[in-house]
């Protein structure tokens, strides 16, 4: 028997440590990190001894022989990592199971000051970055949130139905309550408290505040009732204190979806997914009752390219094709589609591949969606040209290659647009309009000494939440190398002083 890793996944390689046989891929140290979806053990070197299944703060791993039915092709996928064509070129032959250079972890000389960092955000990015400094320092760290609970995305943006990954939560609790840690919760900075305030009381400041906005179509009708960005829909349904529990009015057959990550899937796995196995999970109440009175029977998500280029991850699209009493069909509109799923061979096919066995039929849209079972509808080669209805959405003008009019109606009450968030501009720190992102280098903010950024707020909002480890570790090494060289500005005011600061400006807020 051997382990598997499976859809939780989110690749923050906390089981590649505590490996005894080094049998997990790829490893942070590999070029193919960057850019994997999950990782994947070798079933040839596995051991068995169950080390990793422990470590793993999402639940991810699990001894093959005990695999459930919708997770048992995981054993296949591991397995294929490591008998791939072209796999990781890491210079240690076609299974790569050599050790690499040791690497020494980020650190301060032991004779160093306790330096005080803040960390702005207490999502996935700036919990790591905490972590890092006091697992490698002892520094003092000062938490700010502007919400009244910690945990960012993982708290408000992960689905309810992902239970295990919210877990992950519990794993950055944890230094919450660490003796070198002051928190302050509903304190905004730039609003509440200035970037200034902050600098002067503490040697560095780490911003983590992620990327909050949606980005926009650009497209006519983008703002009549109904259509709604998928920031507002995914807030909606996880109780975020600033999203109204009316926000969002459930009333059509139909949904539009724009957009092919894995957002978008989320999205649309919440509209179908039967109510009654969402009770019980963490969603807001207000969603769960509105899904159970909804009359949803479609979710059409539109991709604007081709099943090969799908911007999901193949777990999240595997998890799809097994959702109870929903089917999952293609729309065979383009040629183009088809041409892509059939040219697709099996492993290590792509995107396009996973569509394989799929049913692709040409849907008529002017028939009202089935009664029988929901389903989702992946319509490929399609972009969205105008939201139609003046004080509602009716439907939404599409383009279609093989139409006359090279476009069609898709009539729909509902129109979600999951193209991606977007980074909002901090009081008193650089940014850079195009990218959503602070200028910086390393994770240190352009001509800003003793200021840095990490996670989606430094590259954009990508990459799930293991993704937000590396980019602290580099964050956290600048700032590290920065105090060494004795390039930090030094604090002004007490830290005390700064506490005090929080609590005051935090309960005039009414958030304490
Ligand atoms: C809908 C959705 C679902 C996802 N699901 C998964 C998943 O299942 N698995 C996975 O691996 N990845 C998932 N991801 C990706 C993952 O959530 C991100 O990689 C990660 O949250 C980014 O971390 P971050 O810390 O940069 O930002 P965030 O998690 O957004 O944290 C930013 C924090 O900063 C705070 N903040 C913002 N501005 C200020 C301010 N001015 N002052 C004080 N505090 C401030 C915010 O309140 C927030 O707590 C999902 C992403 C989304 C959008
Ligand atoms: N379960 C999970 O692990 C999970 C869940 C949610 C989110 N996340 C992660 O969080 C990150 C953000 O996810 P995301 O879905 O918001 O972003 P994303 O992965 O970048 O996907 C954005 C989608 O929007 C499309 N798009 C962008 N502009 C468009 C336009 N003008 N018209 C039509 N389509 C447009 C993109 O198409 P193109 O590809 O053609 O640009 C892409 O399909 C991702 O890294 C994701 O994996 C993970
Ligand atoms: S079970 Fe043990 S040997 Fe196998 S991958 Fe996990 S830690 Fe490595
Ligand atoms: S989430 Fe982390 S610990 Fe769990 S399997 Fe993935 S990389 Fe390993």
């Amino acid at each position: 028997m051997t382990y598997a890793i499976t859809q939780t996944c989110c690749s923050d390689a906390t089981c590649v440590a505590v490996c005894p046989v080094n049998c997990i891929h790829p490893t942070p140290q590999e070029r193919a990190f960057g850019s994997t979806e999950m990782l994947h053990i070798d079933p040839g070197t596995c051991i068995d001894c169950g080390a990793c299944a422990d470590a793993c703060p999402v639940d991810a791993i699990f001894p093959v022989d005990s695999l459930s039915a919708p997770q048992r092709e995981y054993a296949a996928i591991n397995a294929a990592y490591f008998t791939a064509e072209e796999p990781e070129p890491v210079g240690a032959g076609p299974n790569f199971h050599s050790w690499g250079a040791p690497v020494f972890e980020r650190g301060l000389p032991s004779d160093f000051a306790p330096i005080r960092v803040a960390v702005v955000g207490t999502g996935p990015a700036g919990m790591y970055a905490a972590e890092d400094l006091l697992l490698h320092t002892n520094a003092e760290v000062t938490l700010v949130d502007r919400l009244p609970v910690a945990g960012g995305l993982v708290r408000y943006g992960v689905a309810p139905d992902h239970p295990a990954t919210r877990k992950v939560g519990d794993t950055f609790a944890r230094f919450h309550s660490h003796p070198r840690v002051r928190m302050h919760l509903g304190v905004a900075v730039g609003e509440d408290i200035t970037a200034e305030e902050l600098a002067a009381h503490h040697d560095a400041v780490v911003y983590a505040v992620g990327a909050s906005a949606d980005r926009r179509l650009g497209i006519p009708g983008e703002d009549v009732p109904g259509s709604i960005p998928a920031t507002t829909f995914v807030s909606w349904y996880n109780a975020h204190p600033e999203v109204a529990a009316d926000a969002v009015a459930l009333t059509a057959e139909r949904v539009v979806v724009v957009g092919n990550g894995n957002v978008a899937l989320d999205v649309a796995r919440i509209l179908v997914t039967d109510p009654a196995s969402l009770a019980g999970t963490e969603i807001a109440d207000h969603a769960l009752a509105a899904l159970r009175d909804a009359p949803v029977r479609e979710v059409v998500l539109l991709g604007r390219r081709g099943p090969e280029h799908a911007a999901y991850t193949a777990s999240e699209l595997l998890a799809l094709t097994h959702l109870p009493g929903v089917n999952l069909v293609v729309d065979d509109h383009d040629p183009r589609t088809g041409a892509a799923i059939d040219g697709a061979d099996g492993v290590g096919g792509g995107k396009a591949a996973l569509l394989r066995g799929l049913p692709r039929e040409p849907v008529d849209w002017s028939r009202a969606p089935g009664s029988e079972r929901r389903r989702i509808v992946l319509r490929f080669h399609s972009a969205p040209l105008e939201v139609l209805g003046a004080d509602g959405v009716r439907g939404v003008r599409v383009t279609e290659a093989t139409a006359e009019a090279g476009e069609r109606a898709i009539p729909a009450g509902l129109f979600l647009r999951a193209v991606g968030y977007r980074g909002v501009p901090v009081v008193g720190l650089p940014f850079d309009e195009v990218t959503g992102t602070v200028p910086h280098q390393g994770g240190r903010v352009d001509g800003m000494p003793g200021t840095y950024v990490v996670g989606w707020i430094k590259r954009g909002p990508s990459g799930g939440i293991g993704a937000n480890r590396t980019c602290a570790a580099e964050t956290v090494g600048t700032l590290l190398a920065d105090a060494v060289a004795g390039a930090l500005p030094t604090p002004t005011r007490p830290l005390r002083a700064f506490h005090r600061l929080a609590r005051r400006r935090g309960r005039r807020r009414g958030r304490s």
